[in-house]
């Protein structure tokens, strides 16, 4: 149908068919669901009648070939215009096949590999039914308290920006409505969601508009310019207003100023939120406030099918309000084919041939592997050799547990373990396994057997991590170190005198004291997905080279928190020249810098950055300006180097970073292989918002600097002219 089909339509809809449209439900509510009438705990609060649901626009959490066209059957025999159901869903970082969590795929700096695991997830996710996706979740991380971390790629706008558009691009493919394998994707949060204050769920954010504008609002414009399709507002405030009922943010910004004409979905139970966050008196002016924000789609609460109507009756709103939020949500589902085909993609044969197909594992544990940070590798601990007798101790040995938080329709039963994915390798070394503590306790028995197995083997590797409930929505924690009990049991390994390898299943970067001084290597995991222990078994033994890059810092402590790499100077910086011993900007009880840096990763191979070379040291306006470095790997392994472009502006009219991420190139050298690296930047990249938020470049003096990491960089100055 063309639009003029769908405003004739829609002019045929009665008022409470429109108004049902903007309503979403789960799918216990409807006919043909597996679970129909399970109506239980949040769900119990909501009076919805049975003509309501008749009317409802679109279905939450459906799943399954069979179960989504019976659902959808169901809906077109009892629907007046036969309006077809949106089925949408959390496929975040894979469907059946479960991906590294976000967290972790950012490390991998792979974009390729990124776009190509929405697309796997668009297949398996179209093939059982599914239309939309609520991902990517592009928020910009910087504290680890906040257990939502592991769905944001990180702390930098420009790299978080270009894993959104690469995820948007894998998601919706080049046609919707061509292509059935395709899902619409919906950016989320809108916004800020990762500045919760405290990293505290759900909390305050308070952050200025030049923040939010420079640092939290760029990735999920460069996912709506990749074609984004659906935003989600966040449960957050920004500037005081909720973003669910913020008409500044959301019609004004989003909607005006970026002309987004998609459809915007509260998140779950958003809209009636406005009345506990205290912007709204009762469910009337919740739902007055949103849909004048512009919110087309109300989650799981019923304000908009409660009030609506009365609202337009007594002139508080506009019915073209309505119109055009229906109107929105019918386009995207023309846009999906779903009035030609309701069913869409939903085929139960092809479903049992595409789900957890090996290619999809094989893609899912080459991210794995790319997405492993090694952080520590002394005493030539790693790689292991194929004959080294290996005692695998801790709960995380045989765990799982891997697929981390929002792995929905993942199934445990088919995750590859660190054990199992080590005894694959089938080298015909002894391999021994125990648990040694349980997730979060001491056991006696269970330390005595692992110390049998320790003193049995030539190399202990440790397994250890949090459950993935521990991170994920709603799982903030204050304390970020592992449990006692694990790092008690890695402090009763390391003094065998074995040598210890440790590798981490986590959900957010993590306090290590306690734990990188009782171990010669230590390697990040996060949660790899379905195949984590075939990935992190191809680490350990060399047949992947370690080449991810962390893209959130690791504080010493949460004391330090936030601790981000892209900070600003103070006019009393620890590490300048005529620093004073005492009055500068420093902890007594710590150092300034994060444990670990934005960029780093260690690699088996060794690679040396000679100086940067430029073609001139001045910009104008009209030219662009290309910095050259030579890389060498001088070590003995091949290996993947993700070489990082920062840039600095030494002065301008308000503060400005000490670096900004703009550009990197993951290159592949042989030993003794070296390569020149190139990176051209013009004026554009150098502009920021001014005091007045008016985004330009200031003539001046700048650093280019290039290195391994955010802290280890060759610099090189030049001008900027305003020619
Ligand atoms: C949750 C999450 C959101 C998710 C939605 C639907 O509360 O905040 O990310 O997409 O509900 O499950």
């Amino acid at each position: 149908m063309n639009k003029d089909e769908l405003i004739l339509l829609l002019e045929e809809m009665t008022i409470s068919e429109k108004v049902n449209q903007l309503l979403q439900l789960a799918k216990p509510f409807f006919k043909g669901a597996s679970d129909e009438g399970e109506i239980t705990g949040p769900l119990e609060t909501m009076d919805v009648s049975e003509k309501v649901i008749q009317e409802t626009g679109s279905v939450l959490g459906a799943w399954g070939a069979s179960e989504t066209k019976s659902i959808q059957k169901a809906h077109l025999e009892n629907s007046r215009l036969s309006i077809p159901l949106l089925f949408m869903a959390d496929v975040v970082h894979g469907c059946k096949t479960i991906f590294p969590v976000p967290l972790a795929m950012g490390c991998s700096w792979d974009l390729k590999l990124a776009e190509e695991s929405a697309a796997i997830a668009a297949k398996e996710a179209s093939v059982s039914g599914i239309h939309v996706t609520f991902a990517p979740m592009v928020d910009l991380v910087r504290d680890p308290r906040w257990g939502r971390v592991m769905e944001s790629t990180g702390e930098d706008p420009y790299l978080n920006g270009l894993f959104a558009e690469a995820q948007v691009k894998g998601y919706q493919g080049k046609s919707l409505r061509e292509d059935n394998m395709s899902l619409a994707a919906c950016v989320k949060h809108f916004a800020a969601y990762g500045a919760s204050e405290a990293g505290r769920d759900y909390n305050t954010v308070d952050i200025s508009e030049r923040e939010l504008r420079e640092n939290y609002l760029p990735a999920y414009k460069v996912a709506l310019e990749a074609g984004c399709e659906m935003v989600m507002t966040a449960f957050n405030t920004v500037h005081g207003i909720p973003a669910t009922g913020n008409k500044e943010l959301m019609r004004n910004l989003l909607r005006e100023e970026w002309g987004f004409n998609g459809v915007v979905i509260s998140d779950w139970g958003a809209v009636k939120e406005l009345i506990p966050h205290g912007v709204a008196e009762n469910k009337r002016e919740a739902a007055e406030k949103a849909i004048l924000a512009g919110v087309d789609i109300e989650m799981m609460t019923t304000t908009y099918i409660e009030h609506i109507e009365e609202l337009i009756a007594d002139g508080s709103i506009q019915e073209q309000l309505l119109d055009e939020a229906v109107l929105r949500i019918l386009q995207l589902k023309e846009k999906l084919g779903l009035f030609e085909n309701p069913f869409r993609g939903a085929d139960e044969s092809e479903e049992a041939h595409i789900l957890l197909h090996k290619e999809h594992r094989n893609t899912a544990k080459q991210l794995a592997a790319n997405s492993c940070v090694l952080l520590k590798n002394e005493k030539n601990a790693l790689p292991l050799k194929k004959e080294t007798k290996l005692a695998v101790i801790g709960p995380f040995a045989e765990s799982t547990d891997l697929m981390g938080p929002w792995s929905w329709q993942g199934s445990k039963k088919d995750v590859v373990t660190l054990y199992s994915g080590l005894k694959s390798k089938e080298y015909h070394a002894s391999i021994t396994r125990s648990s040694g503590c349980t997730l979060t306790q001491n056991d006696d028995i269970l330390l005595k057997a692992a110390l049998r197995e320790a003193e049995k083997a030539d190399v202990i590797i440790m397994a250890l991590g949090e459950d993935s409930e521990w991170s994920g929505e709603a799982g903030s924690r204050t304390n970020i170190q592992l449990p006692e009990a694990q790092v008690d049991l890695i402090q009763r390994m390391y003094l065998t005198g074995k040598p210890v390898i440790t590798v981490l299943f986590n959900g957010r970067p993590l306090d290590l004291h306690g734990v990188i001084e009782n171990t010669d290597a230590l390697v990040e995991a996060w949660f790899p997905g379905t195949e984590g222990g075939s990935a992190v078994a191809d680490i350990l033994y060399g047949d992947v080279n370690p080449s991810g890059k962390l893209t959130m810092s690791f504080p010493y402590s949460s004391g330090q928190i936030p601790v981000y790499y892209n900070h600003y100077q103070t006019g009393r910086p620890k590490h300048a020249i005529d620093a004073q011993e005492r009055y500068v900007s420093q902890y007594l009880d710590s150092p300034n810098s994060p444990r670990f840096s934005f960029g780093y990763g260690l690699s088996y191979t060794t690679f040396v950055y000679e100086e940067i070379k430029s073609s001139k040291n001045v910009l104008n306006k009209e030219d662009s300006l290309t910095f050259t470095i030579n890389i060498k790997n001088t070590g003995k392994w091949e290996g993947a180097e993700i070489v990082q472009f920062y840039i600095r502006d030494i002065s301008g009219e308000v503060v400005r970073p000490v670096k900004e991420l703009k550009g990197f190139e993951k290159i592949y050298l042989k030993p003794g292989e070296e390569k020149k690296v190139r990176f051209s930047i013009t004026e554009k990249e150098l502009r920021y918002h001014h005091y007045e938020l008016d985004y330009r470049s200031d003539a001046g003096t700048f650093e280019a600097m290039i290195g391994p990491n955010s802290k280890e960089v060759k610099t090189h100055s030049f001008q900027l002219i305003k020619s």
